[in-house]
């Protein structure tokens, strides 16, 4: 869609208005998954797949808001007065609790607004539609109110209203990304510190390959919030011998020397997995940086193995879209990315391999499945902007 058609749903349902227009991407994880919550290190970025938005002042105190998405919704409508979570108002509680938090933070916020917007993030595909709504949603305050929010808060907002607002128990990578991203970089985020640092994506020959599984990520939430449990108590256990905040602090020797301690078989797995993983981001950002795309794709790979085995995150839709992808000629490396469980998965694929390499890959996941997948070729982008 274009931002112009969105312009004249915007004046179909408000009226002639001057207006301004407003993005926010979705983002893919390159390696680093699960390890947000435990204090280690992601690896993101932002996609040019992302969420658009139309919006506009308006003089008294409510609040309107449509999403072409979701058409037979129609407009949500509350007051700035009344910015409780109402389970009727659906995708709208994102940008609700970011108007919220942000009021709460003493942002001067006095009336309300008016706003279309439109996603291209296929919908419960784990590319983080809902990060990118509330950014677009900071975003568009910022510019609106003319407040001046640190960026980081923003984010801090928006990985609240995850966790408060709306219950999912989620880190701080998906808004990370989406508010810090940068076109062709990706984001070695350290979880722990928040430092972080922005590393240039060269794949000259290659382009990464987005695999939508299109399995609904229906026990996403639930399971996303046992693992991180599972974290915990391994964790705790660990202290008992370690001085240590989070898992993150640990590398694979340290871990292997005292992982008796844990007392069952499948949390030492959950902690390997998240020590592991974290040891291997760090790895395969060296190997980027200095050109060594075979060692990061080995490295991707090696990490699908261990979100498969050892953290029991995938599931046969992403497997079979993994393992289909590492028998194709000219892939580097493949692995999911995001919460798992269904969603997406990523394939860094020579260009010229590609055509041959979506309809194999694709052909082999519908007949083994019994439905087909999407590819969608990923471009990295900037943050959440306005336009
Ligand atoms: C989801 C969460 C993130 C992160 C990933 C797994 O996307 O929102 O915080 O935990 O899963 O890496």
């Amino acid at each position: 869609m274009q931002l112009n058609t969105l312009k004249e749903k915007f004046e179909q349902l408000y009226g002639e208005k001057e207006v301004q227009s407003f993005f926010a991407p979705g983002r893919i994880n390159l390696i680093g998954e699960h390890t947000d919550y435990n204090g280690g290190n992601v690896f993101p970025c932002a996609i040019t797949l992302g969420t658009y938005g139309i919006a506009s002042k308006r003089k008294d105190g409510t609040v309107k808001l449509y999403s072409e998405n979701f058409p037979e919704t129609g407009i949500i409508s509350f007051d700035l007065n009344d910015l409780e979570y109402k389970k009727e108002h659906n995708w709208a509680n994102y940008p609700k609790g970011v108007l919220k938090f942000l009021k709460e933070a003493g942002h001067d916020i006095s009336t309300g607004l008016e706003m279309v917007i439109y996603g291209n993030i296929p919908n419960g595909a784990g590319l983080s539609s809902s990060a990118s709504i509330e950014l677009l949603m900071g975003v568009v305050l910022e510019e609106l109110f003319q407040l001046t929010v640190d960026r980081l808060d923003l984010i801090q907002i928006g990985k609240k209203v995850e966790n408060e607002f709306i219950g999912v128990n989620s880190g701080i990578m998906d808004q990370f990304a989406v508010g810090m991203g940068e076109k062709n970089k990706a984001i070695l985020l350290d979880t722990n510190t928040l430092d972080y640092e922005m590393v240039p994506v060269e794949l000259t020959e290659h382009v990464i390959v987005i695999m939508n599984s299109k399995k609904r990520r229906e026990l996403a939430d639930s399971k996303y919030n046992e693992r991180r449990s599972e974290c915990e108590q391994a964790l705790s256990e660990l202290q008992s011998v370690l001085d240590i905040q989070s898992l993150g602090e640990l590398d694979e020797m340290t871990f292997e020397s005292n992982k008796q301690v844990i007392s069952n078989e499948v949390l030492v797995r959950r902690a390997k997995h998240a020590v592991y993983e974290n040891q291997r981001t760090l790895k395969a950002t060296k190997a980027l940086k200095s050109g060594d795309l075979a060692t990061f794709g080995t490295l991707m790979n090696d990490s699908h193995l261990s979100t498969q085995n050892d953290y029991e995150v995938t599931g046969i839709e992403l497997d079979t879209l993994v393992h289909s992808a590492w028998k194709q000629p000219g892939v580097v490396g493949a692995r999911m990315t995001g919460a798992g469980f269904g969603g997406c998965a990523i394939a860094i694929v020579q260009k010229d391999n590609t055509d041959i390499f979506i309809k194999d890959v694709g052909s082999e996941y519908e007949s083994k499945i019994g439905y087909g997948a999407e590819f969608y070729i990923a471009e990295i982008s900037d943050g959440a902007k306005i336009l």
